[in-house]
């Protein structure tokens, strides 16, 4: 499994150490406002284990973020492959999720960077999109940082939200292999 040191972070694959702190991260009703509940803990051991599954499988996933000075994990961000055969999906995402009191440090810019230029360059990917409910302002501001772009015509209604949520409608940002080298 792949990881990566950047100028504040270590991006690495979970620990069992990890558990606590990404449960208590998932468990937060802040970070989870703009998804449809907060996770139980039987539902963040699963998604963890999933995390480091899709690393064996694809040589790429969601990263564990850990502060060098601290040494505290503080989120995650990385790639994940969505299956599915309505649009946007089947498609690689760039995806994070931070502890508040580490909000507001770029360490998710720092991250997502690193992210897509593994998703790019090692894994060949083609294009990388991200998606999110469009009152997500803190996250569509790091899709702009990263340098994808907002496409309104691939807006879609999430499969996954039930027909009449508020939460349904998302905005998709994408940006492809060749622009991602014209731009480093
Ligand atoms: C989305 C989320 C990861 C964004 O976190 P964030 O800290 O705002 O994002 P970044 O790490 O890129 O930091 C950017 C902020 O740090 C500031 N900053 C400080 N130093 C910086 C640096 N070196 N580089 C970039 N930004 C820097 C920026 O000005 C910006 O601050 P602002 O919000 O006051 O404008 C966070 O809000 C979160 O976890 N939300 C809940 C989960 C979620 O919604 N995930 C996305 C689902 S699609």
């Amino acid at each position: 499994m792949t990881t990566f040191e950047t100028n504040r972070l270590i991006m690495r694959p979970f620990e069992v150490s990890d558990f606590e702190p990404f449960a208590a991260l998932n468990r937060d009703p802040m970070v989870m406002e703009h998804f449809l509940a907060p996770l139980t803990d039987d539902e963040s051991q699963r998604f963890m284990n999933a995390i480091n599954r899709e690393h064996d499988a694809r040589g790429y996933g969601l990263w564990a973020l850990e502060r060098k000075d601290t040494r505290d994990f503080i989120g995650f961000t990385g790639l994940h492959h969505h299956d599915g055969a309505t649009p946007p999906f089947p498609c690689v995402e760039v995806g994070w999720r931070l502890a508040v009191d580490a909000w507001g440090n770029g360490f998710v810019t720092e991250a997502g960077l690193r992210a897509l230029d593994h998703g790019f360059d090692a894994a060949g990917l083609e294009e990388i999109v991200s998606f999110t409910i469009p009152a997500n302002t803190r996250s569509r501001a790091v899709m702009d940082r990263i340098g994808l772009t907002h496409d309104p015509t691939r807006d879609f209604d999430h499969p996954r939200v039930p027909i009449g949520h508020p939460h349904r409608r998302h905005v998709l940002y994408r940006i492809t292999r060749d622009e991602w080298d014209t731009a480093r």
